[in-house]
């Protein structure tokens, strides 16, 4: 996701003022008019030349700040015809030179009204007026006022009022220092993300609206070496992490002054990642002189949830992606129960690594997607009845996952075919689409009964609601169909209403930092107002394990027919 970035060329209205040529046209146009002007044997040299600045002025407004998308048709379809030539210049940077130069050039002209009319007092006020008219739509903060300004002219006499909203309203006041208090009525936390392999940030405000972000990910870096390497992460991190801030907060049109805290995941993840977005915070922190909300990241994403949909306390939550895999209670803000966690790798992980083994990337379906992507679709196509996996841990009667064994089971598996069909490793299996279904129901299956035995857990000891139960499943896996219809079984079984944040607040990402920061925000929990001492912390488990209590209660679960 890049936001706020590429501009492709389809608007010709963009760049049609930057050429010289074009200046120089101009130029000749205005002192053209003045002589016929001049000629015209009853106006005075004074009069001329408050013509030619009114009507220049006139003609400025309406071509620059009046009417919408023009010069020229835009073909985008988009925003562009909603915008004034003005606001289409230079993609809307502001202090281009051909911004300067069309700024510039009127005032020049009513110096030069103002010298020939001998500063008369009727000339005079009318110069100011028609140069007024031409200055204050240039300014940047009143881009969008214009609208209105200008629908309220067109519209006065058809009486049709349109409201500009108060927001706008307090953003222009707010950037002519007119109004003393607070800019906008919610609180706003710029939210960064940088524990793992992806730099994120974005702006998000207290009613849950996400006003800005950016991202960049790593994967493509990390694909080519097969994996994340630490240093070559960190380094990514820190030649992009200012830039995506930037883009966050511009794409959001908040000044760092405006923000009411700065919240960075400080834990868990790798500690070089962690290391670049604490310090840049800080930095930010010190600079701006804000509050400071660490975060943990698993914290984060389990409260996702509630920016999208209205979901109260508690709730449980099932984590799954290349680098985790728990179940929690979620009793409030920061108050989590951890019921049980993968014993050695994340299913994200495992199915990459099966994926892997399986060369799916030389298969002609599948060369661009990742290892999890990649099973989902070639499972479609197999049939999982052809080979047999046991789900993993089913004597273990706790909420606790394990993914290492079944891979070396299945590795050993993809060995054995690739003797029988006399194919080298590295080569294509005739059965691999069966291969990924199996594997994939099989994962499908264990995180299912795991996440039934925690839904039990919680209401046999009265730690959900009977009614209105909810379970959300978040992470990178979470967007796997097949394993979302399983827990969908489960779900349907139990009276429990299944949740996923869309897929792109399942991954890492900004938006769910800032969200969490609000959270603690409007809690009131862990906001520091001074930083000293403030360690990221690579390992860090989420909220109080209850996972023996778990165990220990042995609960057993009905099976259920896990036809999908
Ligand atoms: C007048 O107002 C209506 C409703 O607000 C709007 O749809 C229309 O575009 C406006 N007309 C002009 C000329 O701005
Ligand atoms: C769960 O229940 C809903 C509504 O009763 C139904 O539409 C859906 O198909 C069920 N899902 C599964 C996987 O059985």
């Amino acid at each position: 996701m890049n936001v706020g970035v590429a501009h492709s060329e389809v608007n010709p209205n963009t760049r049609v003022m930057n050429s010289r040529g074009m200046w120089l046209t101009y130029a000749l146009g205005v002192g053209l008019l003045h002589i016929v002007l001049l000629s015209i044997p009853f106006f005075s040299v004074p009069v001329a030349w408050t013509l030619t600045n009114v009507i220049h002025n006139l003609g400025m407004y309406v071509f620059l700040h009046a009417v919408k998308g023009t010069p020229f048709e835009t073909p985008d379809q988009g925003k562009a015809r909603l915008l004034t030539h003005w606001e289409q210049l230079d993609y809307g940077v502001q202090f281009t030179s051909s911004r300067k130069f069309f700024t510039i050039s009127p005032i020049i002209l009513y110096f030069l009204a103002s010298f020939y009319t001998k500063y008369d007092t009727t000339h005079f006020i009318l110069n100011t007026a028609s140069l007024l008219s031409v200055l204050i739509p240039k300014m940047p903060q009143l881009h969008g006022i214009t609208h209105t300004v200008n629908m309220l002219i067109f519209n006065k006499t058809a009486g049709v009022f349109f409201k500009p909203s108060r927001r706008k309203i307090y953003e222009v006041l707010g950037s002519f220092h007119f109004y003393p208090g607070k800019r906008f009525l919610h609180k706003l936390v710029l939210g960064i993300e940088t524990s793992c392999d992806d730099t994120a940030a974005a702006v998000v405000d207290e009613a849950g609206n996400v006003l800005g972000e950016a991202i960049h990910s790593q994967t493509e870096v990390h694909l080519k070496t097969g994996g994340i390497i630490p240093p070559v992460a960190q380094q990514l991190h820190r030649e992009n992490i200012q830039r995506i801030v930037q883009e966050a907060l511009s794409a959001s049109a908040v000044s760092p002054r405006e923000l009411s805290a700065i919240a960075t995941t400080i834990k868990p993840g790798l500690a070089l990642s962690l290391g670049v977005g604490l310090s840049f915070s800080l930095q930010l922190v010190d600079q701006f002189k804000k509050p400071f909300i660490p975060i943990h990241h698993m914290e984060a994403h389990a409260l996702t949830i509630r920016l999208t949909n209205k979901v109260e306390f508690p709730f449980l939550v099932l984590l799954i992606s290349g680098g985790h895999c728990l179940l929690a209670l979620v009793r409030g803000v920061s108050d989590f129960l951890l019921l049980g966690k993968s014993l050695d790798i994340a299913p994200g992980d495992m199915l990459d690594k099966v994926a892997r083994r399986l060369s799916l990337i030389k298969h002609p379906e599948c060369s661009t997607m990742s290892g999890g992507k990649a099973i989902e679709h070639l499972a479609k196509q197999g049939n999982r009845l052809h080979f047999d996996f046991q789900p993993p841990m089913q004597r273990a009667k706790n909420c606790d996952f394990s993914f290492s064994g079944l891979q070396h089971v299945i590795d050993k598996m993809i060995m054995q075919k690739e003797k029988e069909e006399g194919i080298e490793q590295g080569h294509i299996l005739s059965s691999a689409a069966d291969i990924a279904a199996a594997v994939q129901h099989t994962v499908a299956c264990h995180i299912a009964k795991r996440t039934h035995r925690a839904i039990l857990f919680c209401k046999q000891r009265g730690l959900l609601g009977q009614s209105n139960t909810v379970l959300v499943v978040s992470g990178g896996v979470a967007s796997n169909l097949h394993i979302r219809k399983a827990l969908e079984i489960v779900t349907n079984a139990t009276q429990c209403t299944l949740l996923c944040p869309p897929p792109r607040l399942c991954t890492d990402n900004g938006v769910m930092i800032a969200w969490n920061g609000i959270e603690r925000l409007r809690a009131g929990l862990g906001i520091l107002h001074n930083t000293e001492g403030i360690r990221y912390e690579p390992k860090c488990p989420l909220g109080v394990d209850i996972s023996k209590e778990v165990g220990e209660a042995a609960i057993k679960v009905p099976r259920l027919k896990m036809k999908i």
